[in-house]
């Protein structure tokens, strides 16, 4: 296990697009569970590969039900809207209100390169659009219809 240090807002490795994984070997191995650790020590419940300053496309999600990870991910679907409090490990102290959809469904890989299917209403849908946004460079800020005090 081994913690990294997460880039924060103005940090510009945070707007550039991330490169799809080719190679399911050790290196993303360690990646996924560096990230998973990081989110976990800084009580997150998502974490994206450029935040610890890796242009690849990966992020770990666990909102309290279990672990997921996520190569390549790509949305599939989405449903509905929602719109809830957001906040970001790369914006320390900063939440806002962002418009989601309410269910989302994402095709991705996992780290041994089998496809998955992950489908997610409310706040893992929240995560799975936020997180997949971080790998094309974007942040929350750029939603927030209203900033939290
Ligand atoms: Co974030």
């Amino acid at each position: 296990m081994a913690l990294r240090e997460i880039r924060k807002k103005d940090d510009e490795i945070l707007s550039k697009v991330c490169k799809e994984v080719k190679a399911f070997d050790n290196k993303l191995a360690i990646l996924l569970d560096d990230l998973y650790d990081t989110m976990k020590k800084n009580n997150g419940v998502g974490l994206a590969a450029p935040q610890v300053g890796i242009l690849k496309r990966v992020a770990v999600i666990d909102i309290g039900e279990g672990k997921i990870e996520l190569v390549n991910p790509v949305i599939t679907k989405t449903e509905g809207s929602q719109v809830g409090s957001e906040g970001c490990l790369s914006v320390p102290g900063v939440y806002g209100e962002v418009e989601r959809p309410f269910a989302v469904t994402v095709s991705a890989y996992d780290r041994n390169g089998e496809k998955i299917e992950i489908s997610g209403t409310e706040l893992l849908a929240r995560a799975l659009c936020h997180e997949i946004e971080h790998l094309d460079g974007h942040l929350f800020l750029e939603k927030v219809i209203r900033f939290e005090e």
